[in-house]
């Protein structure tokens, strides 16, 4: 049975055991909400929309401006439907624990984010992670795990777009290609591209013109958007799925409206404002090449650059150096790193001034050995 057909029998024996469930904006005299003491009424210093949620999005949290916000952001991945999360922690979380079923086989990349790592755990599929980006690797398990195959287990291939803490991009298109090779099913989580890649900034997925060989896109406001809450991108019959499934949907408060205005400003900016998507990469240039002049063992692609120290206390002496002359860097150790890895994380932003890029590789340079 494919995926589309287990969910589609789900979403069935839901509707006839008459719990199935739809989002209804708020209508009548409201005994539904949690707002007990009536303070989402109040004046919100903010804007005149509620200030509180109030309740879930399937009891009286659908406010009308979620409708809006998720078309807009559909648009935006040119993809079916959006669906709002409260953070991009209950957006793996909650996706992965709602379509993995047991019987199922997710691969994972060995430094898939925690959020990643807590969903594959919720779901009752069967985990394999491999090496961090070998997609060789990758493919050598499913090769060798086919034959033993049954008809109705379905694969996942997990993994983020561009790496938080190595900085580096995952291989999104030999990705693709080997999930249709072994009819697996991509999901891609793009909480560090989201608003810096592709065409009005929308991500790497669809700047490799990826959309429709993924299964879903994760995205959260909290990185480049500086926004509260994020997102799914995906298909109706997933949106459905997770409407009627997804515990990280279903038992929480939906966001406040007004953090719904502030998605609405962010998306019409965002999307025209390839200005700063220019000078993000522009200063990433600019530091790389100092950096590479200066012999500095910078790892990573793009905006997030990392310098490996190994010990903790190696990279922690490096970040408090870095953070007595001026520059906010912080030292990553275990667990959020392998053990040994401990480095310096260096975020690149649009507003760097590039003489401050310069001093930083200057610093740098004292601080670490040089690649020979
Ligand atoms: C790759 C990745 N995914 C998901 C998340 C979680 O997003 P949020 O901070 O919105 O919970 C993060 C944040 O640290 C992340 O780095």
């Amino acid at each position: 049975m494919s995926l589309s057909n287990r969910w589609q029998v789900e979403l069935q024996r839901l509707k006839d055991e008459a719990r199935y469930r739809t989002l209804q904006p708020p209508a009548g005299i409201d005994f539904s909400s949690n707002d007990y003491l009536g303070y989402s009424k109040c004046p919100s210093p903010v804007s005149d929309l509620s200030r509180g949620g109030t309740a879930s999005r399937l009891l009286r949290g659908q406010h009308p401006i979620w409708d809006e916000v998720e078309a807009k952001l559909a648009e935006w991945h040119h993809a079916e439907v959006a669906l709002m999360f409260t953070s991009g922690y209950a957006a793996n979380e909650g996706l992965l624990s709602t379509v993995l079923a047991a019987g199922d086989t997710v691969f994972s990349d060995q430094h898939n984010h925690a959020s990643i790592i807590d969903g594959v755990r919720l779901g009752r599929a069967e985990k394999v992670v491999f090496s961090h980006g070998d997609v060789n690797e990758l493919e050598a398990v499913m090769r060798q795990r086919r034959p033993a195959r049954a008809a109705q287990q379905a694969w996942f291939i997990v993994t983020e777009s561009l790496f938080g803490m190595e900085g580096d991009r995952a291989s999104l298109q030999a990705l693709a290609e080997l999930a249709e090779r072994y009819q697996a099913h991509l999901i891609v989580d793009e909480a560090h591209a989201t608003g810096c890649f592709g065409p009005g900034g929308s991500g790497l997925v669809d700047a490799l013109g990826l959309r429709e060989r993924v299964l879903a896109t994760v995205h959260t406001g909290g990185k480049a958007l500086a926004v509260p809450g994020a997102y799914i991108a995906g298909t109706r019959l997933l949106r459905e799925l997770l409407v009627n499934r997804c515990r990280h949907f279903i038992f929480t408060t939906a966001l406040p409206p007004q953090i719904g205005a502030w998605w609405l400003d962010t998306l019409k900016a965002v999307v025209v404002d390839e200005s700063a998507r220019v000078a993000l990469h522009e200063r990433v240039r600019v530091f790389r090449q100092q950096a590479s002049l200066r012999r500095i063992p910078v790892g990573g692609t793009d905006y997030l650059a990392t310098v490996i120290l190994g010990t903790d206390a190696a990279a922690v002496e490096a970040a408090r150096r870095l953070q007595q002359a001026g520059f906010d860097i912080r030292a990553i150790r275990p667990p959020t790193v392998p053990p040994g890895t401990a480095r310096l994380r260096i975020s690149i932003h649009a507003d760097h001034d590039p003489a401050v890029l310069l001093d930083l590789a200057n610093l740098l340079a004292t601080l670490v050995s040089p690649t020979s």
